[in-house]
């Protein structure tokens, strides 16, 4: 059901609002194997024949490890107020445990040191899928060590960086490096798992949020925002009727039995401290083994909840209101990526959030794939993702109007990039990357972005 707007230009966003954008080391840095990087999980897969769309790899990506200040002038002049970065572990320890490379956390220092002088505010993601090949060999997340692994490595970074950057987000999506790292196998390590092992692979995972969180506490130098960046199914009213609001907000609360794809198996031991008892029924004989005192690590306190929002489910009552997805008309809007153009998303799904977890919520991702390209006149018209864009915004600013508690928002991506499986098939940068000249080529959609910025939102 579209939301309607009204049309005035007052902005709903709070005078604190934080406006952003993403990326990730493995997706833009390259610079694979330099200055002592060990190797990563997608360093490995990428080599694998037919992994990855037409053979590509994260080896060179935006050569971002060597442009990063070239880089940071393009979101200055965007007006950036924040950019949420990722940590490479390999880089920094390339063996995953022991030994710290020096020249790979000196990048995160120098990067952080030139945001800062941009005035921008660094967001620090520590684990965003580039998981140490050193130790998928002894087992990765799956090793009930694991946990520990990345507590040390976390306070690794935080020590170096701490003094400077307070806003953490642990882990990036572990619906997706578990689901689809371990159970599909479509991304790194490429693992096809019982649903028991993937879960106790999540389960160790969780832990190592929960760790994490001590560690950035323990031993940051100022005060720390922390949160985390999960993904999950974000369903949405066909009708405003309050059946069909009330089945998609019972899609968003589901947990079924043959995917990880869902919102409160991760967010309840995260916020609440249990598995949902529907998730327990759901998975049964596959659900983790949990150790006394698990959850007590698991569920620390956290300052916001991230969310990555791009599409979300048309949802109807069925029968005895159960949710059931409605299927779109043909010809329905969907990006490159065959993803539906769902603005409602991002108004349903942060307010399912911030309801069942009470906690700020920020949109720690949120963008648009597409197949940009440079026009003969040096410029990239990407109409559509402006349209989508504002679409989208309109709908989180209406979530602010009603009270949900929205902090920021954060655009995938700052530049096109390398998107894991696909490769380079889609575009969802700000700014266009030539991958050949390594040319950075401004999209309209950066201009405008910049007045949304100026603006707090008010020019939507
Ligand atoms: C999720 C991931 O966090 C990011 O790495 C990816 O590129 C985008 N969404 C788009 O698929």
């Amino acid at each position: 059901m579209p939301i309607k707007h009204d049309n005035q230009s007052i902005t709903k966003f709070p005078s604190h609002f934080t406006w952003g954008a993403a990326a990730a080391a493995y997706q833009i840095e390259g610079a694979w194997d330099s200055d002592g990087k060990g190797q990563s999980v997608w360093d490995a897969f990428t080599k694998k024949k037919g992994a990855v769309w037409e053979g590509h790899s994260g080896n060179v990506a935006c050569d971002h490890y060597n442009r990063y200040a070239e880089d940071i002038e393009l979101m200055e002049l965007i007006g950036l107020q924040a950019y949420r970065l990722s940590v490479s572990w390999p880089r920094v320890m390339p063996e995953g445990v022991g030994k710290v490379n020096p020249r790979g956390i000196e990048f995160y220092d120098r990067l952080v040191d030139r945001l800062l002088e941009s005035n921008i505010e660094p967001w620090v993601t520590l684990f965003h899928w580039d998981y140490p090949h050193e130790l998928d060999l002894k087992g990765g997340w799956l090793n009930p060590d694991s946990p520990k692994w990345f507590a040390d490595y976390t306070k690794v970074v935080v020590e170096c960086l701490s003094d400077r950057v307070s806003n953490w987000i642990t882990l990036n999506e572990p619906q997706c490096f578990i689901g689809l790292g371990h159970l599909v196998g479509e991304h790194a390590p490429g693992m096809k798992l019982s649903l028991q092992k993937v879960l106790q692979a999540g389960h160790n995972a969780l832990l190592a949020h929960g760790l994490a969180v001590q560690a950035i506490r323990t031993n940051t130098k100022q005060p720390a925002s922390i949160g985390w960046a999960p993904v999950g199914a974000v369903h949405y009213p066909h009708t405003d009727s309050k059946e069909d609001c009330a089945a998609a907000m019972a899609g968003m609360h589901a947990v079924y039995g043959d995917n990880v794809w869902n919102n409160r198996w991760w967010g309840d031991p995260v916020v609440h401290g249990f598995y949902p008892e529907e998730g327990l029924r759901a998975y049964g004989a596959s659900a983790p083994k949990v150790k006394s005192g698990d959850f007590d690590i698991i569920k620390q306190p956290i300052d916001f909840y991230g969310c990555n929002i791009y599409s979300g489910v048309p949802t109807k009552a069925g029968s005895n209101g159960k949710p059931e997805v409605v299927t779109l008309p043909a010809g329905s809007p969907h990006t490159h990526f065959l993803w539906n153009r769902t603005p409602e998303a991002l108004y349903w799904g942060t307010k399912f959030l911030a309801e069942h977890y009470k906690l700020p919520v920020v949109v720690t991702e949120n963008g648009l794939s597409c197949n940009d390209w440079v026009t003969l006149d040096g410029q990239v018209p990407d109409a559509q993702r402006i349209d989508f864009l504002r679409r989208y915004l309109l709908c989180l600013e209406k979530a602010i109007d009603e009270g949900v508690d929205v902090r920021g928002y954060f655009h995938w991506s700052i530049m096109d990039n390398f998107e894991w499986a696909e490769g380079y098939k889609h575009r969802f940068g700000l700014i266009h990357v030539d991958y050949e000249t390594q040319k950075r080529t401004l999209k309209d959609s950066a201009y405008w972005y910049r007045g949304v910025i100026r603006s707090n939102g008010a020019s939507l």
